[in-house]
């Protein structure tokens, strides 16, 4: 059976008090519609349709063409939204599916549910319900002695015995569709607000006798809509325990998911220990037997296995693996440490690879830069790769000693087994196995011992 989404996205969200459309607010690094795209995704077999008002163009640019968008201009309530659709998928879908695109904990597998009940329900529409103490201005679920559905009351015109009821219409259902385009334009214009309420639809089916479903939801967390900010960070609380726990059950430990923020898309292997405020961000793979934290940022990055990232931060680098980084240091985009490199505290790297078994152990700067397996960056050590006009590639080879607070003025090229001097300013490329010292530094020396090949 073809079943199509009509995603709601064209309210103004006037609560969130933001030039940033309501959808595209993210919730653990995604935006709201993303969420809402995805448990679509779980439960139609077409490419599902948005309607959008305000912020059009941002959320239409933000969708591309994971789904097609209608306009709705102005916005005379849920049921006009919905008619905005009829001209796309009339006699292309045998059901749709409505939902909202600001309730970004609801599950795919709920939706999916509703469907499977309108499959078998004889009437036009199933819908979600969800039985809660606190009625947050939902529309009550007014039901006949059959148990099917008999009216939605929106709260502001509902009598006091309605307001009693306990069971709210969440805002999601699933239509017949043949039925659905016609009942949408016999919806009667609001007399108070002048709107078309989707779920007048519903009392026009009950009034023709056609039954009503309801699935009532178990977990009412996920009815959880956003109007403001603070639900926004509801959501966002909700969202981290539903990430972090199917982390926990994969075989993750989390010290404190409470202060563990994950986002979307990232991937971590099994016995990673993550310690308490680390946050893990964007395109983020991370392998086994990790310790992360606390407190450690990693963005779009790619860790090994066996690696220790204590309070440091990283972004678009990489680790191989029992790379022990930190604390206080941080890797910039291009950074690539070898196994086993050492990087201890407040060093930054950008743009450079540190070969296996390099060590870094404090306050260096090494940008544009290949270094050579095995070789020593003395503290304070600074590759000078910026000359006010263009950045330029320092080469360091392999078992090099680079003596504490050497300046490493680019392009330069250092031969392996050779060694600077304390505070040395290199200058000119330096051949292998040879000392240099001094301001600007020149050889004076053949280097003794042997070195490791
Ligand atoms: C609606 C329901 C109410 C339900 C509640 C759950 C109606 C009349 N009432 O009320 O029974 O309990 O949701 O949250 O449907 N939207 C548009 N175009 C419009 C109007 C709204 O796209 O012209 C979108 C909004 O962006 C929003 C969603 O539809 O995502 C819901 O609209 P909203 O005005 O918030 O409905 P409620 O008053 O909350
Ligand atoms: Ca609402």
């Amino acid at each position: 059976m073809k079943t199509t989404a009509i995603l709601l996205a064209a309210g103004q969200g006037t609560r969130m008090k933001s030039t940033l459309p309501k959808v595209l607010h993210p919730v653990a690094g995604r935006p709201l519609i993303w969420h809402a795209m995805q448990a679509i995704g779980q439960s139609t077999t077409e490419k599902p349709v948005v309607v959008v008002g305000h912020g059009a163009d941002q959320v239409t640019g933000y969708l591309g063409d994971s789904a097609r968008t209608v306009l709705q201009e102005p916005q005379l309530g849920t049921g006009h939204a919905v008619v905005q659709a009829e001209s796309l998928l009339k006699g292309n879908t045998d059901l749709v599916v409505v939902c909202y695109a600001d309730m970004p904990l609801l599950r795919g597998e709920t939706l999916r549910k509703l469907v499977e009940m309108q499959k078998n329900n004889t009437g036009p529409v199933s819908l979600l319900t969800v039985i809660a103490d606190d009625p947050r201005g939902f529309g009550r679920i007014i039901r006949r002695p059959d148990g099917t559905v008999d009216a939605i009351v929106e709260e502001y015109v509902a009598t006091a015995e309605q307001l009693q009821v306990k069971e709210l219409n969440v805002g999601g259902y699933c239509f017949d569709a043949a039925w659905l385009w016609d009942a949408l334009h016999r919806i009667p214009q609001n007399p108070k607000k002048g709107e078309y309420y989707l779920t007048d639809a519903i009392e026009l089916a009950a009034k023709a006798g056609l039954p009503v479903q309801a699935l009532v939801m178990e977990d009412a967390e996920e009815t959880i809509g956003i109007n403001t900010r603070v639900h926004l960070s509801e959501v966002e609380a909700a969202m981290r325990r539903r990430i972090n726990q199917e982390y926990m059950l994969n075989g993750v430990t989390l010290i404190d998911p409470a202060s563990t923020y994950i986002e979307i898309g990232v991937t971590i292997g099994r016995d990673t220990i993550i310690m308490p405020n680390t946050h893990l961000h964007g395109n983020t793979e991370i392998g086994e037997g990790n310790v992360l934290g606390p407190n450690t940022i990693i963005r779009d990055s790619r860790i090994g296995d066996y690696c220790k990232v204590l309070a440091s931060v990283m972004e678009g680098a990489v680790l191989e693996d029992y790379v022990d980084m930190g604390p206080f240091a941080r890797l910039r985009k291009g950074a690539h440490l070898g196994n086993h490199v050492h990087m201890g505290n407040f060093g930054e790297v950008k743009d450079s690879y540190l070969a296996d078994g390099v060590k870094m152990g404090h306050f260096s700067y090494i940008g544009n830069a290949q270094i050579g397996s095995r070789t020593n960056i003395g503290a304070g050590t600074i590759t000078c790769n910026y000359d006010g006009e263009k950045k330029h590639d320092t080469e360091i080879g392999e078992d090099v000693f680079i003596g504490s607070d050497t300046m490493l003025v680019a392009p330069l090229k250092i031969g392996a087994g050779a060694r600077t001097g304390a505070g040395a300013v290199v200058t000119k490329n330096v051949a292998e196995d040879t000392l240099v010292v001094g301001m600007p530094a020149r050889a004076i020396r053949k280097v003794e011992g042997k070195r490791e090949k």
